[in-house]
């Protein structure tokens, strides 16, 4: 988390530092803060919260060098306040920071010994004394960081600059992903091309272990060991223009409305549409004998995984395990020969999802990644890429990554099933037709806004919300629960609709909205029995469902009426619902719904 931006400039750099920061303001936004070179020394501008008060703060004391670096942080060490925020600083050396350092104990109890003063909470001030540390032993400035980098424990992405140096700037990567952007007698960097596609699309990514001195006459850029190496120059796609709100009050409002157009694409990059046939890309393992598909994500991407079981098990006839990465990394889970592990990821850094991968991949596990970020370390890292083309997705809340990313695992799903002989061709032209008809569905689904708005104002009163689901809608009620809690703040639970009377069935009155996600399939009735339930102890109940609301027999709070789908596209379909109902009540709330707190879009800690 946190995002890193740097520039050797022609000009004061200040405001284009700003500038990148707002595009990385996804990765964090606890804190700002920026710092140059000043006439041979360094000045540093922070400010607590979002980055209109460091841009309020650069107008009153205004900043003029022309080399600096900016931070905007997720708080890992250290409350967000304006003494924790980047840049860290000593009169010789300032530096952005994006990880966790490990050691920081050890290296503050050493260096504090040594006579260093540490002024903040953070894990990032120890790399500023051990570099000012060795500097005051003697070394240059790319000797002190070389010497610091082997001390450091843990993952970082570093950008540093010195006093009296302006022609300088250091980067360091492990763990953490950076970009390194060539101007025109101009040097950039950022946490992500993103950041920099106003300034050049002319991008170096670094790889693990490497550091990079910068100079406004190019990069050096060194591995591990010290040696120098070659790192390819490509041409970024990434586009400063996709990053706008067009005529949406927020991100995540123009992101659901997206939905349509970008499943389109995705599905279109699997399926031959034409044929009604599923077009999929080698995955460089013969799926006729794939004995288990593993799956593993974090958040909602999990989610989208565990509707990827549902699929895959029914369609494809493969056992599928699934866990959470952050579980199943330290399970040391035993993972078969011919085994296919998959990861989905918007960001393609979530951290605990690269751990699990690298868990894999060394257990021999063929790795395909569904990731929206085609350069991520995660796509970089698999054997094969399915991409989701869900285009930027800026709300912290996923939306369109997470349909996107059920769009290409319904095509995973069919690919083997097609293969191993379990799905026939009538049925891969059953399924495909129907994945094809899921953009025309969803349109009308987000016609009918104004239901979700009155909705909204019930939701909005309510302390807890309860969502419930059967077979493929159990991660759609999970999906909603983590939606409401994570931009409104109420706390929400979903649960599989036949656990209810398990326990949760205790916390049923009058107060509790009971959102019941129930498409007329072969469940329905079942889940029926479990509104019944609901129903019996005075429960609200709200029922989105293509059924008709009077063959429920009970009463309803509400009926959130869904056009009839195909059962393998249902979860596409009613992912839209439960993230209108989310939307409106966090907006009739004003809470910050594309920045909600203690959160960040792109988690690269563990
Ligand atoms: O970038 P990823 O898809 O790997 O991120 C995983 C989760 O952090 C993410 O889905 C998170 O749960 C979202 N904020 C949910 O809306």
């Amino acid at each position: 988390m946190c995002g890193i931006v740097g520039i050797l400039g022609s000009k004061p750099v200040a405001t284009d530092l700003v500038d990148a920061l707002r595009r990385l303001e996804y990765r964090g936004y606890d804190s700002a803060g920026v710092a140059t070179v000043e006439n041979g020394h360094l000045e540093r501008r922070r400010a607590e919260g979002k980055l209109r008060n460091l841009e309020t703060r650069l107008l009153s004391e205004p900043l003029s060098g022309h080399t600096g670096i900016g931070h905007t942080r997720w708080a890992t060490h250290g409350r967000p306040t304006e003494r924790n925020a980047h840049p860290h600083m000593s009169a010789k050396v300032s530096v952005v920071h994006n990880g966790i350092i490990e050691n920081f104990r050890e290296l503050k109890t050493e260096l504090t010994a040594k006579g260093h003063t540490f002024e903040t909470d953070t894990d990032t001030e120890a790399v500023v004394h051990l570099v000012t540390d060795e500097m005051e032993r003697g070394a240059g400035p790319i000797d002190a960081v070389k010497a610091a980098l082997g001390k450091l424990k843990g993952a970082f992405a570093l950008g540093i600059i010195f006093a009296g140096e302006d022609d300088l700037m250091i980067a360091a990567r492990q763990g953490s992903p950076l970009a390194i952007g060539h101007g025109s007698g101009e040097m950039y960097l950022g946490s992500d091309a993103i950041a920099l596609a106003p300034f050049t699309d002319a991008i170096t990514y670094l790889e693990e272990g490497d550091w990079a001195v910068m100079r406004r006459a190019g990069v050096q850029v060194f591995d591990r060991a010290g040696q120098p190496v070659t790192r390819p120059l490509i041409k970024s796609v990434a586009s400063s223009l996709l990053v706008d709100k067009g005529n949406h009050r927020h991100f995540m409002a123009k992101e659901i409305h997206e939905q349509p157009d970008v499943i389109s694409h995705t599905l279109s990059n699997y399926l031959d549409m034409a044929n009604a046939r599923v077009n999929f890309p080698d995955l460089g393992i013969d799926l006729t004998k794939i004995s288990r598909v593993t799956i593993s994500a974090c958040g909602t991407a999990y989610y989208a995984g565990l509707v990827g079981k549902y699929w895959i098990e029914r369609y494809a006839r493969v056992p599928v395990e699934i866990d959470v990465a952050s579980e199943m990394r330290y399970r040391e889970a035993p993972l078969p020969a011919d085994g296919l592990a998959v990861f989905v990821s918007q960001s393609g850094e979530t951290a605990d999802t690269l751990a699990t991968l690298r868990y894999a991949k060394a257990n021999g596990q063929r790795i395909a990644s569904i990731v929206n970020v085609r350069t991520s370390t995660i796509a970089r890292e698999s054997h094969a890429v399915l991409p989701t083309l869900a285009g930027p997705e800026i709300g912290v809340a996923s939306t369109k990554a997470f349909t996107c990313q059920l769009a290409a695992l319904a095509c995973l799903a069919i690919a083997i099933g097609r293969a191993r002989g379990a799905i026939s061709q009538e049925l891969e032209q059953e399924l495909v037709t129907a994945l094809v008809e899921v953009p025309r569905l969803i349109s009308t689904v987000l016609r009918n806004e104004e239901q979700y708005i009155e909705l909204a104002h019930g939701l909005s009163k309510a302390r807890d919300v309860l969502y419930l689901g059967r077979g493929s809608s159990y991660p759609l009620a999970l999906e909603g629960a983590l939606k409401l809690k994570e931009i409104s703040y109420i706390h929400a639970e979903g649960y599989a609709a036949g656990e209810l009377k398990h326990g949760p069935i205790a916390l049923i009155d009058e107060a509790v909205p009971v959102i019941v996600v129930a498409p007329e399939d072969d469940l329905l009735e079942k889940t029926v029995s479990n509104v019944q339930e609901v129903a019996a102890r005075g429960g609200q109940i709200i029922l989105i469902s293509n059924a008709n609301p009077e063959t429920i027999g009970c009463a309803l709070a509400a009926h959130i009426p869904t056009p009839k789908a195909h059962p393998l596209t249902n979860p596409l379909i009613y992912a839209i619902p439960v993230q209108l109902l989310a939307y409106h009540t966090a907006v009739f709330m004003g809470t910050d719904v594309d920045q909600p707190r203690n959160l960040a879009k792109s988690v690269t800690v563990e």
